[in-house]
């Protein structure tokens, strides 16, 4: 076991904050949890779990209070393509005032380390229109012309922590993200991605029938299971790389293959209705990760299908159990 640290982990009711705290604690560590909302599907594993506003100072203040050694900041209101799309000025905001408090008040707090996470949004978007892409290496978000909203501010906070480490050499780490799944994530409500959305779409319908896709389905992306990003995490956090680095697998898939793979794991066949209006954000992105593997000396390896093996059964007792509870309300 490596040495027992106090860590905070933001965001730490969220999918990724809430699977990262039981890794830590598996490893030994105290931690601390802190979002606005408790986890929804099981009790947080963290010594710790505090609910405070971290758009507030003062409560980033508390956050980071009593000698902790190490920020994991995933506090963000985020969520999938429809609602990073529809909501550029709230997510803006709140964003902002989460990432500028939670740095300023670890470094004021005498923090060692701060970890924050970005996103693959933070990618120029010309270099994104074609599904057959060019993997992203870390120096595309230049010249920036990220996605709006989630997407510039998400690079400005990159720049912000480069600051606090070029004036108040505050150590500092930058994760860009590439779509992250796994069980325990959101799965519906507006806010859940690709993966969730289509297992719960399949999970709801019946063999032979139709579900909706949004767009052509040959939108492309990479997805990366939960298990592999929390491992990332963690070797980003204990290297000494300051520049912003891609955590995602390069495995490419089409939505349509999405779809495909996850109706075969179901054992169902599916008729796509393609819904051109739909948001579908950029057409293709890849991760290259050239510079993961040279900086952590490892990379994602857990296959689509592999990952959705896992995370397709957990969605779909989480449909099955939510109809039989509806059921149970009209007393049927
Ligand atoms: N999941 C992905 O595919 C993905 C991709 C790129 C980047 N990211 C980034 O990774 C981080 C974690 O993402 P996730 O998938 O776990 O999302 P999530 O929505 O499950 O978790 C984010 C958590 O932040 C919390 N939060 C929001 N506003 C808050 C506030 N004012 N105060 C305290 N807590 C607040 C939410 O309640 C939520 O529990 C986020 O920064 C996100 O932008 C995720």
């Amino acid at each position: 076991m490596s040495k027992q640290k106090r860590i905070l982990v933001t965001g730490a009711g969220g999918f990724i904050g809430h699977h990262l705290v039981k890794r830590l604690k598996k490893e030994g560590h105290w931690v601390r949890g802190a979002d606005i909302k408790l986890p929804e599907y099981e009790t947080s594993a963290a010594d710790e779990m505090e609910v405070l506003d971290l758009r507030r100072i003062e409560d980033c203040l508390l956050a980071t209070r009593g000698n902790i050694d190490e920020v994991y900041n995933l506090a963000a209101d985020m969520g999938g393509i429809g609602y990073i799309t529809a909501n550029h000025a709230d997510i803006s905001r709140n964003n902002i005032l989460i990432n500028a408090h939670m740095l300023d008040a670890s470094y004021k707090n005498g923090v060692q380390r701060f970890l924050f996470s970005s996103s693959a949004c933070v990618y120029n978007q010309a270099k994104q229109k074609d599904p057959n892409v060019t993997a992203l290496k870390e120096e595309d978000a230049y010249p920036a012309d990220p996605e709006p909203g989630y997407g510039w501010e998400k690079l400005f906070a990159e720049e912000l922590c480069r600051y606090y480490y070029k004036d108040f050499a505050f150590e500092t780490r930058i994760v860009r993200f590439h779509n992250v799944y796994g069980p325990l994530g959101t799965y519906e409500g507006g806010k859940e991605k690709a993966p969730a959305a289509i297992s719960r779409k399949v999970a709801l319908a019946e063999d032979g029938s139709e579900i909706e896709i949004w767009g052509d389905g040959e939108q492309t992306r990479s997805f990366m299971y939960v298990d592999d990003c929390v491992e990332g995490l963690i070797r980003l956090m204990a290297s000494n790389h300051r520049d912003a680095l891609n955590l995602g697998t390069d495995e490419l898939t089409t939505i349509n293959n999405l779809v495909d793979v996850i109706s075969r794991i179901a054992g169902k066949k599916l008729v796509k209705r393609h819904n051109l209006t739909g948001p579908q954000g950029v057409r293709g992105r890849n991760s290259d990760n050239t510079r993961l593997r040279q900086t952590l000396g490892w990379e994602p390896s857990i296959s689509l299908a592999e990952g959705l093996k896992k995370t397709y059964p957990w969605i779909r007792s989480q449909v099955t159990s939510d109809a039989l509870e509806l059921a149970g309300v009209d007393g049927d």
